[in-house]
């Protein structure tokens, strides 16, 4: 017993005497003399057995005259730190920071302004794999084996081949959903296929090896060039305004027959002639070779496709002449959105 009130006098003189002017030796001794495990008062109590029965009491209360002891000089270190200068206080006075928002690239806001607008028309929302094989890619679309579409210089091969059909390639355009949705859905078919393509261009003010496009498809009994025409017309004046100028301009694809492109007129007082036509699109009637290669039958059905680049819509909304922006991800370019 005289062993353990030792104990205790030293402890008291300790705890009485030892130096917590900083933050992190007040919690030092925190832990050393009141931590819940290994704290030394604690320690102390747990000898409770050692002690006669008869003082049991006695030692018990000087035990707990320790803790509040350490206790207290806890509570005073930590007064002591709040009040220094240069202690950290909360000012109700700062202004707000204001949180940092993000906000949608310009190419996904025009993606998802296209969508909206077939939606309303009830076209469905589908997509297709980057990573195609040439025969859906260009053999399902009527391409001939020898289409200069398919050389090296143009199409990102990951693994040619000598078949014409089974080599992999990043796709060149969005056409090929056209065939993985018509191989799994009878008609009718009415699909939007937004999505990423490729190609092995030289980059420039205009060109990126890599750009989006929106690929449509309208495959049912009697679709023709007027409802093409309709919803084309349709799509120009909600993205461009009710008061948009289009035009219809004959062209060649493989995969459609007869085929289009469509031209919006952009009017600019700078320009010779008060402005231009600038394409934004190609379309045409589904050709017949197309749907035999899904197993439709050209008699029966007929429908019309179109397909549409994202970022040349995107720069003629938002008046930019360099695509590469689109690609640079600065800060200063995407704020503005
Ligand atoms: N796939 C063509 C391209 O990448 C665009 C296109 C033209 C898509 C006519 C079509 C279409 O669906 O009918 O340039």
């Amino acid at each position: 017993m005289a062993e353990i009130d030792d104990v205790v006098r030293e402890l008291r003189t300790e705890i009485e005497s030892a130096d917590i002017g900083s933050p992190d030796a007040a919690e030092t001794f925190r832990i050393k003399y009141l931590g819940q495990k290994r704290g030394l008062i604690n320690d102390l109590m747990k000898r409770i057995p050692e002690v006669a029965p008869g003082q049991r009491r006695d030692f018990g209360q000087s035990v707990n005259a320790l803790k509040k002891l350490a206790e207290s000089r806890v509570a005073a270190a930590k007064k002591a730190a709040e009040a220094a200068p240069g202690a950290a206080k909360f000012d109700v006075t700062l202004p707000g920071r204001e949180p940092l928002v993000g906000s949608l690239h310009p190419i996904t806001q025009t993606r998802n302004a296209i969508l909206r607008i077939f939606e309303r028309y009830g076209f469905h929302v589908a997509e297709g794999p980057e990573l195609e094989d040439e025969w859906h890619n260009f053999t399902a679309l009527n391409f001939p084996s020898n289409h200069p579409a398919r050389d090296m210089q143009d199409t990102l091969f990951v693994s040619p081949s000598d078949d014409g059909d089974s080599g992999v390639l990043l796709r060149t355009h969005t056409s090929p959903a056209q065939i993985r949705i018509l191989k799994n859905q009878p008609p009718p078919v009415r699909v939007v296929v937004p999505g990423r393509v490729y190609r092995n261009e030289a980059i420039t003010y205009k060109s990126y090896c890599l750009f989006h496009q929106v690929e449509g498809l309208y495959v049912d009994t009697q679709v023709t060039l007027g409802d093409l025409h309709y919803i084309l017309r349709t799509f120009s004046r909600a993205i461009f305004g009710s008061d948009v100028r289009m035009r219809f301009r004959p062209n060649y694809f493989p995969f459609t027959e007869p085929s289009a492109e469509v031209d919006i007129w952009f009017a600019n007082p700078d320009h010779p002639g008060g402005g231009r036509w600038l394409e934004i699109l190609g379309c045409g009637m589904v050709d017949p070779n197309v749907l035999r290669a899904v197993d439709i039958d050209p008699e029966v059905y007929s429908g019309y496709a179109f397909g549409m680049g994202i970022e040349r819509i995107a720069m003629l909304r938002y008046g930019i002449d360099d695509i590469r922006v689109l690609y640079e991800n600065d800060v200063r370019f995407l704020d503005q959105f």
